[in-house]
Parts: structure tokens; sequence; C-alpha cells
């Protein structure tokens, strides 16, 4: 039984984690989101600053949600990247210093496979070989995981904007606020879905050259121009069309993958994962593919410290050689 401490920081949220290998134990969010709301999106300095502001009282609060002390922490893991370079050195620099004072090892993690990692401490089971689709603010993509400590393929991406990035920017066209994905979630609930909205990416050229790749720009095209052209257009119809064209692609491909690749388990990941709808209708579609499906709860689908000390305790208990930490924004899986 090991307990691992994970700190991430790589966007707006100071957060840290505390799990006994997979339960979790603590799990405390300090987020500035509030500070770069008038702006529409995170500003990177304003995002630093509030890391270091927020570092000490969230270390303090998650030790003692979890009723430990420093000292009993096995291993300190900490988000190396992608991210915001300046945010994701307080959250290295403040790990690099706990792991040298407590003489402990310490793991740099990649944020996108904690994303993933998480859903260990929601269903306790083992994922790999798993297909896992990855919807966040800044990615978009389907992948492979074989082992993901240490082995993550990457099998298409998006080409142009994120599935998450997608909400954020409809959502202020359609003056919902910041962040759009639960606001947009929010409105669909009382729409319907009757506004056909185009599927990037899905031609029969499409599918046999690039299966699993995505665009989102001509559907944010598409709802911009229906928004300008119908004046009278119900904003929750337009919530929930657009939703739900998202929603079809990112299935669609994800069980293309399953289908191709013969793994019939699939994890959905990162801040979309929350979205209501994809989590209804992925389960609905999975159960009619035969696909085990797996998607963390909601609340630990966006960013957190829980997912960086849950990937840090695979990492540990697999017997990984801790890496030490090093921030680097443009980290890839
Ligand atoms: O994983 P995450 O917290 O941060 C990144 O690593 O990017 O993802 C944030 C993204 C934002 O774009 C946000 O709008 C989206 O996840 N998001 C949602 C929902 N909750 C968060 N998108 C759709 N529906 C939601 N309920
Ligand atoms: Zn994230």
């Amino acid at each position: 039984m090991s307990l691992v401490l994970g700190i991430e920081t790589s966007c707006d949220e100071t957060a840290i984690g505390i799990v006994r290998d997979r339960t979790l134990l603590a799990n405390v969010i300090s987020s500035s989101m509030d500070e770069h709301a008038r702006f529409g999106g995170v500003v990177p300095e304003i995002a630093s600053r509030a890391h270091l502001e927020a570092f000490l009282s969230v270390l303090q609060q998650a030790l003692q949600d979890a009723n430990v002390k420093l000292s009993d922490i096995d291993a300190i893991a900490v988000t190396e990247g992608p991210g915001l370079i300046g945010a994701l050195l307080v959250g290295v620099a403040g790990a690099t210093g706990l792991a040298t004072a407590l003489e402990k090892p310490l793991y740099g993690v990649n944020h996108l496979s904690s994303h993933i990692a998480v859903d260990y401490l929601t269903h306790q089971e083992v994922i790999e070989p798993t297909i896992a689709l990855l919807v966040s603010g800044g990615h978009s993509s389907i992948l492979q995981v074989n082992d993901i400590t240490k082995d993550v393929r990457k099998l298409g991406a998006t080409m142009d904007d994120a599935a998450g990035e997608a909400f954020d920017k409809i959502a202020r066209i359609m003056n919902l606020g910041f962040p759009g994905g639960p606001a947009i979630d929010r409105e669909a609930a009382f729409g319907e879905i009757n506004i056909d909205f185009p599927r990037g990416l899905t031609s029969a050229e499409d599918w046999r050259t690039r299966p699993f790749h995505f665009s989102f720009s001509g559907l944010k095209t598409a709802v911009a121009r229906y928004l300008e052209q119908t004046p009278t257009h119900n904003r929750a119809d337009v919530a929930a069309s657009f939703q739900e064209a998202v929603v079809d692609v990112l299935l669609q491909k994800s069980l293309r993958a399953c289908q191709d690749s013969g793994i019939d388990r699939l994890v959905i990941a990162g801040g979309v994962a929350a979205n209501s709808r994809l989590r209804q209708v992925a389960g609905e579609r999975c159960q009619k593919a035969g696909v085990r499906l797996h998607i963390p709860s909601p609340g630990l689908c966006t960013d957190n410290g829980a997912m960086v000390a849950s990937l840090g305790s695979l990492m540990l208990s697999g017997g990984i050689a801790p890496n030490g930490a090093l921030a680097d924004s443009a980290l890839a899986l």
C-alpha cells in the first residue's frame, strides 16, 4: 500500500490529489477561472501567479482531507506537460522541492495520460489494452493504450480545434459564458436536436485515409452562419444540435477504432468526458457494439490532482524508475 501525492498546475487549476493505491483520499482544486472569465480564455501570467498563491493552502487542505502527514507520503507525482510553461513550472518546482526535502521519489507525468489513468480511481479495474478517446480543451485524440505508464499510441487527433475548444468558441458566440462546455451542456438540456450540423471528416474518402482524425472548424462555421442567418433561432435547439454533432462524430470514430483494432474496451477521458450527452450516447452505442465503456466520474474528468496521483501510483507499483520532472509545454504522448 503506498501513498502518492499528485500535483497538477498545467492550466488554471492548482490541484493536489492524494491516493492510496487505487483509492482516492483527497482531491483539492483551487481554480483561477473567475480571474480569466472576463478575457474569454485563460491568461497565462494570471494562471502562474494564482498557482504560486494557492499552492501551499491547497497542499495543506489535501493533507488534512486525506488525514495524513507529509512525512507519510511515499512518492510525489507532478504534471510535466503539456500545458502553459509558467504554470507548469510552479507545479514542477513545488514538487521537486517536496520530493527533495522528503527524500521521496519524484515522477513527472504526462497530463494527457493522467486524464485516462484517473479511471482507475472510478472503476478500480485494469483497463489495458483499451482504445481511449481523449477530449479536453487542448486535445482531441484517439489513442491505443497498451500500458498507460509506458505504451500509449496515437491513432488520430484533431486537425484544428480540440472538442472542448469548439464548445468554448460556440458558447462564446452564443453568449453562454466561459468555460463553454458546461454552459452548452446545461442549455442543450432544454433544446431539441433538430438542426443537421455537419460531421467533420466523415466522407467516404476521410474514412479511408484518416478515419481517426477530427475537424471541428466546419461545424463551428456552420453554427455561426446558422445563428447569423436565423434571427428567430432557438438557442437551446442550437446548443443541443451542435452538441449532438460533436458527440456523434467523437463516438463514430472511437467505435471504429475499437472495431479496427479488435479491442472491445473504450475509455473516454478529459474535460469533455463530463458532457452528459456524450456519456449517455456513449453508453447506448457501446452497449450495442459490445464494447465495454469506462468514463471516470464527472468530477474527475476535468483537470485535477487525483489523476496525476493515480498515474504516479501506477508508475510506482509498476516498478518504473522515478524520472524526476522537467516542465515541457509541448510534451507529446
Ligand atoms: O481537461 P480539461 O479540464 O482541461 C484541459 O486539459 O484542457 O478540459 C477543459 C475543457 C473545456 O474546453 C471545457 O469547456 C470542457 O472541457 N468541458 C466540457 C464539459 N465540462 C468541461 N465540455 C462539454 N461538456 C461539459 N459538461
Ligand atoms: Zn486536462
